[in-house]
């Protein structure tokens, strides 16, 4: 493969490109004038001239709709006016349930500047999720629209004692307040709440692929870490068009989805759209789309509808792509370099850290299969912890897990709500212990292994799963692999790799031996799976996470009838 990569130049502007070595050496995060994040992500710019700019480019089924940064500070200054007025404000928890449009972001904005606590939950999930939800958050707000209150909200309200109001966008409902004539009747709009930068600001529940739900406090203070990254990690500017793919509901839809482009003063594309690769192509295509933000599963589904497609449409504008949310394969970067000019940049983050952490920086070569380096000013490393004593792994070769040390990264996460054992028990001494495998190369690369639930033992080895899906992925057949550990009374566990296949491909025993053979010899007898599964598609959290636990019961007769699509050739 041909690597290093480096990212396509921008002759009219690369600021943010600078030297990263330089960065490392002098780290510098970008503070706003005001801490409160609404203020510096809307009102500062309309201070600063800028109120004309456009904001958000919203896409929806109907048109498209753009709202000025002018717009944008009115109307969150109306949304903080009205909880005001329902003394909603300080510590409040104020969560949503909505979709991507305007609405959702003058919520997110207009909750931040009131003081309150802005939670977004997934717009599709379902009532008892909801619930849970709520209730640990203990909300007091919920922002909705007329016909998702009746159907998730209203049978298990009598539960949620702490939710006082509920406002919907989109007319009038029994026992909730129609938000827009709320904020009509708050014309003036509200003063900003005075916070600090340790005053908390965010409420995420985790995505959880394992376990139950878990909500993640961030603070005014994390907007500094959130803008640094989007400038040094996706070269990230004010005159940008940037399109962060991600769903509300989950971190990657705030900081980055709301947050980043806002704080850094750039256009963001929000287009609530169901994923199809020709409209994809189409908004990149049509909106200049100059910094592009998206995940290793829409990344895989691009290169699934072909390469004839993607060579219908020209992308000149587009400068920077990134991933995030799950190990992107060496195959993915190249194709994007293939089918959008643009090497694809992995970058590395989770809930509790707020904010993009490692990555694959423009200013320095990608190597493909790693996450890349750490943020310039955190101090992130490979540990071993046993109990509350940590120690950090030197050697190259060794697999440990991510520890960030508290105190070097202003967006980890203050801790989980309602859940003071968990919060402790995430920290060890000064560190914060990700629950991610990985080893750090001797040029300070960090390369994913697996998720401590998804490391495979196998004959004394432990095999990270992705090592052996990058090596299926590389297959032309393969759209999507994950990996298992099957249980084994010799081996204690055996590799076992559930693929989906792209279009043109037959499932069955030919391939399967074919796939079998090229794992074993790239990757050797102690690591390569010993039984390949077709499926239609691999079974996916909302997020578009692969849900390898799932699989792993499937494989083991748990619950067969809840795999989401049928073995093709069983
Ligand atoms: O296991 C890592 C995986 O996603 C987890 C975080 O998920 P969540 O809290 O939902 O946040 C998603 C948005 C950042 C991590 O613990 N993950 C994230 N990025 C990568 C990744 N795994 C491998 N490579 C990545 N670049």
């Amino acid at each position: 493969m041909a690597w290093p990569l480096i990212a396509k130049g921008n002759p009219k502007r690369s600021p943010n490109l600078g030297d990263y070595e330089q960065a490392r050496q002098d780290p510098h995060w970008e503070t706003a004038a005001r801490p409160n994040i609404a203020v510096a992500a809307a009102d500062d710019h309309v201070l600063a001239g800028r109120g004309d700019h456009v904001a958000l480019r919203c896409i929806g089924n109907v048109g498209v709709t753009d709202i000025t940064y002018r717009q944008l500070s009115e109307d969150s200054g109306r949304f903080a006016g009205v909880l005001q007025a329902l003394a909603a404000g300080p510590g409040s928890v104020v969560a949503t349930l909505l979709e991507r449009g305007p609405n959702l972001h003058a919520a997110a904005l207009g909750a931040m500047k009131a003081g309150a606590v802005f939670c977004p939950l997934f717009a599709a999930l379902g009532p008892e999720p909801v619930r849970v939800r709520l209730a640990l958050g203990r909300a007091a707000v919920l922002v909705t629209t007329v016909e998702r209150y009746r159907r998730t909200v209203a049978p298990l309200r009598h539960m949620l004692p702490d939710l006082r109001h509920v406002l919907v966008v989109d007319g009038d409902t029994d026992a909730c307040i129609d938000l827009a004539a709320a904020m009509r009747a708050c014309a003036g709009g509200a003063i900003a709440a005075a916070v600090t930068v340790d005053t908390p600001a965010t409420l995420h529940f985790t995505s959880g692929t394992t376990g139950s739900p878990k909500g993640a406090v961030h603070v005014h203070g994390a907007a500094t870490a959130v803008a640094t990254s989007a400038r040094l990690a996706l070269d990230l500017c004010p005159e940008d068009v940037f399109w962060c793919t991600a769903d509300v509901g989950w971190v990657t839809g705030t900081m980055y989805g709301i947050l980043a482009p806002l704080l850094v003063g750039a256009t963001s594309i929000v287009n609530n759209q169901d994923f199809d690769a020709t409209q994809w192509y189409a908004v990149l295509a049509k909106n200049e789309v100059s910094v592009f933000y998206t995940t290793p599963t829409a990344i895989h589904r691009l290169r699934r509808s072909g390469a004839a497609l993607a060579r219908t449409f020209r992308f000149p504008a587009l400068r920077h792509a990134a991933s995030v949310g799950e190990p992107l394969d060496p195959e993915a970067v190249v194709w994007g370099q293939q089918a959008l000019e643009v090497p694809f940049h992995d970058t590395w983050w989770q809930t509790e850290t707020g904010s993009i952490t490692i990555a694959n920086f423009p200013a320095m070569p990608i190597k493909p299969g790693s996450m890349g380096r750490p943020m310039p000013g955190v101090e992130a490393a490979i540990v071993r912890r046993l109990g509350d004593t940590v120690t950090v792994i030197d050697d190259p070769h060794e697999v440990g897990e991510i520890a960030v040390r508290r105190g070097s990264l202003p967006s980890l996460f203050s801790g989980y709500v309602g859940d003071p054992g968990a919060s402790a028990a995430a920290f060890a001494g000064d560190w914060y212990l990700t629950g991610d495998f990985a080893r750090r190369d001797t040029d300070g690369y960090f390369w994913f292994f697996g998720r401590k639930d998804d490391v495979i033992k196998s004959s004394g080895h432990l095999i990270g799963a992705f090592e052996i899906e990058a090596v299926l992925m590389d297959h032309p057949a393969i759209a999507e692999a994950a990996v298992i550990g099957r249980p084994d009374s010799l081996a204690e566990e055996t590799v076992v790799a559930y693929v989906a296949l792209n279009p043109g491909f037959d499932a069955g025993e030919a391939l399967r031996r074919e796939l079998l053979a090229s794992c074993g010899e790239r990757l050797g007898p102690a690591v390569a799976p010993t039984g390949i599964q077709f499926l239609r598609e691999l079974p996916k959290t909302s997020s578009g996470k692969i849900l390898r636990r799932r699989l792993r019961q499937h494989d083991r007769g748990i619950i067969e009838a809840e795999l989401p699509s049928p073995l093709a050739d069983a």
